[in-house]
């Protein structure tokens, strides 16, 4: 039997989750955003290790930020076909987009450990979902779903990416973004796209057989139709 996933991979803020949502909702299928879930047992460390020897990967705990994310637990919860995201029985969707787990993510999501809990996660919530589930990442279609009938992997200028990034945030609507404060996102997406890139573990790259989509240029609902029409004629009926 096929597998139903459609795998969405690429850098920071090239549009991966808002397409794999809009996607999902067109086709029916269920959304899971693994960045949420690296960022929830991000914030889940923060909250019961503390911020200290947390600068880099090989200085949190693996054992340690694995047992928290049994314990408390942190885990997807489906809601109207959405895996969101929640730590302790609370919903963390919003907690999770602060500066402050930003900020930290990358090095939680280079340790080894935690890539394979999360991983297991994922390949729990899509066998239990046979209806499809599109779901986005750095990974996706090169390790945690090699047999992904349709892999797509998004490209957008840094530049543009941090534009998109500041009007989700709120700032900057119609194009009134200050050069500053455009030009330190972008260095801040750069950062975490090389750290994401240059990891041991799982670096973001494109799959051989990934669809690869240049967004600079494009409208949501552009790329949206796109990968819509791959997934029409992948998944037939
Ligand atoms: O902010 P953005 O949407 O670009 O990132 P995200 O999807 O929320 O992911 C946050 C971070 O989690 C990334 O910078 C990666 O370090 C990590 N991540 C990963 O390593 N593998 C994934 N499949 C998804 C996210």
């Amino acid at each position: 039997m096929t597998l139903r996933v459609i795998a969405i991979d690429g850098p920071a803020a090239s549009g991966k989750s808002s397409t794999a949502a809009a996607v999902a909702r067109r086709l029916g299928w269920a959304h899971l955003d693994s960045g949420a879930l690296y960022r929830a047992i991000t914030l889940a460390a923060l909250d019961n290790v503390g911020e200290q020897g947390a600068g880099s990967g090989e200085q949190w705990s693996a054992v340690r930020i694995v047992a928290l994310a049994e314990e408390l637990p942190v885990r997807l919860v489906l809601v109207d076909e959405v895996f969101r995201p929640e730590v302790a029985g609370v919903d963390v969707e919003q907690a999770i987009r602060s500066e402050r787990v930003t900020h930290r993510v990358s090095g939680l999501a280079a340790i080894p450990e935690v890539r394979h809990w999360v991983n297991v996660r994922q390949r729990e919530a899509v066998l239990g979902h046979p209806g499809g589930v599109v779901v986005d990442g750095r990974d996706i279609g090169t390790v945690v779903f090699p047999d992904a009938p349709l892999k797509v992997f998004l490209t957008a200028s840094p530049e543009e990416r941090a534009r998109r990034r500041l009007a989700q945030a709120g700032e900057g609507a119609a194009g009134q973004i200050d050069p500053e404060r455009l030009r330190r996102e972008t260095e801040a997406l750069a950062a975490r796209d090389r750290a994401d890139a240059t990891r041991r573990v799982a670096p973001l790259r494109a799959a051989a057989d990934a669809v690869r989509l240049d967004t600079t240029r494009l409208s949501l609902d552009d790329q949206v139709g796109r990968v819509v029409a791959l997934a029409r004629q992948r998944f037939p009926g």
